[in-house]
């Protein structure tokens, strides 16, 4: 399907048609996932959500989307149903296990949300509870995040986890740089700028593509070296972790007012343009053979595309006004590229938005589960509404 000549023209009719989409996918699925929390698509051609047992680190990308529903519409029902999701997030809270660097999409995307819109009180606790549970995992002589907690019952995986970092953390430092904002605690604000500026000299590699992972020593904090987890190979540059890192410095640059992250959002973003297809849809690794299957991954499109209007915003702040002009059309094309090719709005059976998200091809492969390679995911879902309402023009959102 290709644009109509009066939606080429007109780009916020368009966007505001998307938006519309969104809303109506969103009140057609809300009584069914009800006080559920969607993590990850049936399969290629499954567009139903399954959902964790009990706890996964997607847990607030539909109450994100809920927030971001309640902040345009000013509906009651969505407010509530976000709010239908704090006895969990307290249970993440009390629970040892959940407890890893996801804090951050978990709580901005919900109590921080919810404060934000309507001052509640009982939300802006919670928020700094997770932030300060957040900034606990802080190794403070490293001047690095810890991102995961291991399970019990094995003790390699638990040893190799030690000293881990991972290019995903960058979008968890804005619930440090709300609390410090509503708190004046500098440490929250340490935690944030010290694991992000040890994420820029150890995980971005000199042409500014990043290691999905990056291990230090727990003993000493020595550098180790870079990992893959859910990337092609070490040495690859998995795409959603390129997204994370644009959108993340973008919003740090923004929060902080340091120039030195927007210049590198925009560095990878430059490392990011040597790679996209003619689609400017990304496929799930930039650096993939071409004799394996070339997944595309819309989740990374559409955290990109939000990005990218968050640097535009950035740099339009320094005055510069033809980069920022330039970056929102290569946010506005990617955005395109998902609505035309990969929406599912208007399928009255999909229960989310985007089709074509690969959450881990090397495990889809590990665990011969098709839907890791090719899915509908929450996440996508969630940036994909974001980066539409940015579009839209929208610039106070949850980070
Ligand atoms: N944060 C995990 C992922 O992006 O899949």
């Amino acid at each position: 399907m290709s644009l109509s000549g009066k939606e080429r023209n007109n780009n916020l009719e368009y966007f505001e048609s998307i938006k519309n989409d969104i809303l109506r996918s969103i009140e057609r699925n809300a009584p069914i996932i009800g006080a559920r929390n969607p993590m990850i698509g049936g399969g290629p051609d499954d567009f139903t959500w399954t959902y964790p047992e009990e706890y996964f680190w997607t847990d607030s990308f539909w109450t994100g989307e809920l927030w971001l529903a309640y902040m345009i519409t000013g509906q009651e029902q969505y407010k509530n149903m976000g709010r239908m999701r704090n006895a969990h997030l307290q249970k993440i809270l009390d629970t040892p296990l959940w407890l890893n660097h996801d804090l951050g999409f978990e709580f901005s995307l919900s109590a921080v949300a919810d404060y934000k819109l309507t001052g509640c009180q009982e939300a802006k606790q919670l928020g700094i509870k997770a932030a300060e549970a957040l900034r606990s995992r802080y190794n403070w002589n490293g001047k690095y995040i810890l991102a995961w907690t291991a399970g019990s019952g094995n003790k390699a995986h638990a040893e190799s986890i030690q000293g881990k970092i991972i290019i995903d953390c960058m979008q968890n430092l804005a619930l440090l740089l709300w609390a410090y904002q509503e708190t004046n605690i500098e440490s929250f604000k340490e935690a944030a700028i010290g694991h992000a500026d040890t994420t820029m000299e150890y995980i971005v590699r000199a042409d500014y593509s990043t290691y999905h992972t990056y291990d230090f020593d727990p003993a000493t904090n020595k550098p180790v070296g870079g990992k893959t987890h859910q990337g092609y190979a070490d040495e690859s540059c998995w795409s959603r972790g390129q997204a994370w890192a644009i959108h993340g410095y973008a919003q740090l640059a923004l929060m902080t007012g340091d120039s030195k992250y927007a210049d590198l959002s925009e560095k990878l973003t430059a490392y990011m343009l040597t790679k996209i297809t003619d689609d400017f849809v990304p496929v799930w690794d930039y650096l993939l053979p071409d004799d394996e299957i070339q997944y595309k991954d819309t989740s990374a499109g559409a955290v990109t595309s939000a990005g990218l209007y968050i640097l535009a915003d950035v740099v339009d702040g320094y005055g510069e006004k033809e980069k920022a002009k330039n970056y929102r059309e290569l946010a506005t094309k990617m955005l395109v590229a998902l609505r035309e090719n990969y929406d599912l709005t208007r399928d009255e059976s999909a229960q989310g938005l985007l089709s074509d998200s690969a959450s881990s091809v090397p495990h889809a492969k590990l665990r011969d589960q098709e839907n890791l390679a090719n899915a509908m995911l929450p996440y996508g879902d969630y940036y994909y509404f974001e980066a539409v309402l940015r579009a839209l023009g929208h610039n106070k959102l949850f980070w």
